[in-house]
Parts: structure tokens; C-alpha cells; sequence
């Protein structure tokens, strides 16, 4: 079964945060589009929206997300009037108040903004919103820069979920990933953050980074499970040094293979299980009475941007450069260059960059492949009623032949081998993947 899993696991895939994936989002959809939805909001449902800020202190070597080094403040705090702008514009565009029931601060390092600065955009999002009794407040920081001050100003926000970037706690990797992040930094982080009372907390880990081995996995995965997270997000690092200039100065030799990699993912998820964790997805595990495992025992976990969710929200509104949002008919994109972003609203302009509509075989397409990276199961007959999906069952076969995979009349079930290839699976309903595979990550 090995040869067989390495095999697929060499394929380079989407990770399916959203189908059609950001890949494919063209300029043909734009500001008339976004404006449309906007205005065809139905009021009574709440949203969720996502605030992206995409500064940081410094650039880890790994990383893919979309941010770059803040060098000064003056730049920092122009983007943060660009934000306010955008909410302002995006308000006017509604055509009634809205509520919003979760707020994700995504980056980069949101905190970079400093207390002053998310509470000067807070306020901006409360001129123009309306916000739902204990909406989930949630926000991605780094450990080494949760200062006292910080975690204070968060609590006034109503900061009730954070994320912190722990990544890998061995000395030897986190030198030849360029980020020192001492354990200690790590747990005085928590230790602020439950004192003041913001208990939810996630852990990012990276695994497949350089010099990692399974040995040093195992030992940051007892040394991470000792601090009682609530959940782990564990991702495959991704490399993609075409499109992620910092990633060129990895050693590509000190790259763990294909093969190691399996042997990482398989190695982490027994260490979480073993100590009480649950899995979720491809990549989370969570504790057992967690609301995002409680959503998975009902089959109400959801997938988006930032990975696995209990937020079952159609609308998603996303302001800052980059930032994607998701409407029921389809999905729009902010201009990704910085400057160029705070110019169209510094203009007074909404900032679409491109996006892409969904029409009903598309929705069906999309419903087909959350169902499989959440359930590993997908009844065709519920997610895409329209669609035969002759062509793309007759693709499977050979992962049904592999035993990756049962089809059971319409319906197609990873089995449990086949679950760390659900990438694979999934790329099947997707007729966008067949082409170009140096755009995408290791499907393990
Ligand atoms: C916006 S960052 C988290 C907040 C903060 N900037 C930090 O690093 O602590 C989001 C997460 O994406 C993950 N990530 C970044 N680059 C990645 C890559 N190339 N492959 C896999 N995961 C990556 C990391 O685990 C990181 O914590
Ligand atoms: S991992 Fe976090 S701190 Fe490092 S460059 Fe990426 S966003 Fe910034």
C-alpha cells in the first residue's frame, strides 16, 4: 500500500479551501459583480467577515501566505485607513444593515496594526454593521510578539479565539526556516492570553519542513500537546518556490521526500490521537468537546479559507488586499499588490481584482468536494443531483482498484488509507486541476 500512496501523494494538488480554488479566478469577474452581490445580500442572514493585514516583522523563509516585510510604520498605518475605507465603501454598497456572527483577523500579522489600530478598524466595522451577542472575535497571532498590552487591548476588542504560528519547536529547523521562536515565547503567549481570559486557543504546525524528521516531529508534538491546545491545525508545508520568492532560499536538500512526508502526517496524527486528540479533516485535530469536533460528529463541518470551520454562513466578506469573498452566486478577490489595493480605495473605489461565478453545476462541483474533505464521503445523489459525473468516476477507478477509494451506487467513500490522499479524490470532480500541476502543493 506504500508504493501505492507514494505514488498519489506526488501529485500536486489544491487543498480545496474553496472549489473552484483561487487558481481560477479570472478578471472577468469585477466590480459590477461584487457590487450586485453586495446589494443582493438578504439582511436577515448574519455573515462573516475576514479582515486580512498583510505586514509582517520579518518573513519566515517558509512561508506562502499572502504578506510581506512591514519596514515602516507610516505603511502600516496607511493600510490600516485603506481597511476603514473599504469597510465604509463596502457598507454603503449593502442595502440594509447586516450582521456579522464571526470575524477572522487573517495575515500576515494582523497585531502588527497594534491595539490602537484593530480597535480604530473595529470601530469602523460597528459604524457600518451590526454584530450578533457573542459573535466568535478570532485572530491569527504570532507568539513572539504577544505583548501584555496586546493581549489587554484584544480582551476590550472581545477577541475570544486566537491562533498562534508555532510551526516546529526545534532549534535546528526553526534556524533553517529563518524563525527563532523559543518555546518560551510560545508559553508566556498562552500563559497571557488564558489569563486574560481568551481560552480558546489553535496551534499552526507545520510538518515536511526543512530538516524535519519524525523523531523531532514527535518530540514538538509532545512538547505542543503538554500546553493543551484546543486545536492543532497541522499543515504539509507547501513549496512553491515559482510563485514564493522567500521559499528560493530553502535548501531544497534539507527537504524531507515524499516518502518521510507520509511517515510525518502518519507520525502526528498518532501522537495527537494517542493523547486524546481528534482528527478532523486532513489536517486538524481538535479536543473531543470542541465545537469544531462536535460540528464533525454531526456532519456540519464546513471548509474555507483558513481550513476547516463549524461556520455554516454562505456570505463571506472579506476586506484588505488579497482577501476573498465568497456570495452565493460566486467569488471576488481584492487587487493582492499592496499599493496597488490602498490606491483603488484611497480613490473611493471598491478593489476587485478578479473572481469567478457559479453557476448551478459549479455549486454542485463545489458542494461534491467539501462533502469529500470533510466527510471523506460524498453522495452524489445529495451534493450534485444534476451532474452524472461519468468522466470523473471513470478517473477513480484505479484508486478503487488501489483500495483507495469504494463507489457504492453514487456513493464514493475514501477509505481509511485512502483519506490521505482525499486531495486526489477531490481533484476529480475538478475539471481545473487536470492542467498545470507546478500551480499546486504535495497532496500529503
Ligand atoms: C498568517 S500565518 C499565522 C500568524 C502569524 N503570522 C504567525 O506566523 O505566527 C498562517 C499559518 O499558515 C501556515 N503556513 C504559512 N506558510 C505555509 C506554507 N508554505 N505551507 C504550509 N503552511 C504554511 C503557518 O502554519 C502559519 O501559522
Ligand atoms: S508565517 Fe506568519 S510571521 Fe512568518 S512570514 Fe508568514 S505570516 Fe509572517
Amino acid at each position: 500500500m506504500n508504493d501505492i500512496l507514494r505514488h498519489y501523494a506526488r501529485l500536486q494538488l489544491p487543498r480545496y479551501t474553496s472549489y473552484p480554488t483561487a487558481a481560477e479566478f479570472t478578471p472577468s469577474v469585477a466590480v459590477a459583480d461584487q457590487r450586485r452581490w453586495l446589494r443582493d445580500l438578504d439582511t436577515t442572514e448574519a455573515v462573516s467577515v475576514y479582515l486580512h493585514v498583510p505586514y509582517c516583522r520579518d518573513l519566515c523563509l517558509y512561508c506562502g501566505c499572502n504578506t510581506k516585510k512591514a519596514l515602516r510604520d507610516d505603511v502600516i498605518d496607511n493600510y490600516r485607513q485603506a481597511l476603514e475605507r473599504e469597510i465604509a465603501l463596502v457598507g454603503d454598497a449593502l442595502s440594509g444593515p447586516v450582521r456579522i456572527a464571526r470575524l477572522h483577523w487573517g495575515g500576515g500579522t494582523p497585531s502588527i496594526l497594534g491595539a490602537d489600530g484593530l480597535a480604530s478598524v473595529m470601530r469602523g466595522l460597528r459604524s457600518r454593521f451590526a454584530f450578533e451577542e457573542g459573535f466568535e472575535h478570532a485572530i491569527e497571532l504570532d507568539p513572539r510578539y504577544v505583548t501584555v498590552s496586546l493581549v489587554t487591548g484584544l480582551t476590550e476588542l472581545g477577541v475570544n479565539r486566537v491562533s498562534l504560528g508555532v510551526q516546529d519547536v526545534n532549534p535546528l529547523v526553526q534556524a533553517a526556516i529563518g524563525r527563532w521562536q523559543p518555546m518560551q515565547d510560545v508559553e508566556t503567549a498562552v500563559t497571557r492570553l488564558r489569563a486574560a481570559g481568551i481560552r480558546n486557543l489553535n496551534f499552526d504546525l507545520i510538518y515536511g519542513l526543512p530538516l524535519q524528521t519524525v523523531a523531532s516531529l514527535r518530540k514538538t508534538c509532545e512538547i505542543v500537546a503538554a500546553i493543551s491546545p484546543d486545536r492543532i491545525a497541522c499543515y504539509g508545508y507547501a513549496h512553491m518556490p515559482r510563485l514564493k520568492a522567500n521559499q528560493r532560499r530553502i535548501d531544497e536538500n534539507t527537504l524531507p521526500g515524499v516518502e518521510e512526508r507520509i511517515d510525518q502526517a502518519a507520525a502526528i496524527a498518532g501522537e495527537f490521537l494517542r493523547r486524546g486528540f481528534v482528527k478532523i479533516g486532513i489536517d486538524h485535530f481538535a479536543r473531543p468537546d470542541d465545537s469544531l469536533t462536535r460540528a464533525a460528529m454531526a456532519g456540519r463541518l464546513h471548509r474555507n479559507f483558513q481550513g476547516y470551520t463549524d461556520d455554516a454562513r454562505e456570505t463571506l466578506i472579506g476586506f484588505g488586499a488579497s482577501s476573498i469573498s465568497r456570495f452565493g452566486d460566486g467569488y471576488v478577490q481584492n487587487i493582492s499588490d499592496v499599493p496597488s489595493y490602498v490606491r483603488a480605495i484611497s480613490n473611493g473605489q471598491l478593489a476587485p481584482s478578479r473572481g469567478c461565478r457559479l453557476d448551478a453545476a459549479e455549486k454542485q462541483r463545489a458542494r461534491t468536494i467539501e462533502s469529500l474533505m470533510c466527510t471523506f464521503q460524498a453522495d452524489l445523489d445529495v451534493t450534485a443531483p444534476d451532474l452524472e459525473f461519468c468522466e470523473e468516476l471513470s478517473l477513480l477507478q484505479p484508486l478503487v482498484d488501489d483500495g483507495l477509494l469504494r463507489i457504492e451506487g453514487r456513493v464514493v467513500t475514501a477509505t481509511d488509507p485512502g483519506r490521505s490522499v482525499v486531495r486526489v479524490i477531490a481533484a476529480a470532480f475538478d475539471p481545473h486541476t487536470r492542467t498545470d500541476p507546478g500551480r499546486f502543493s504535495r497532496a500529503v
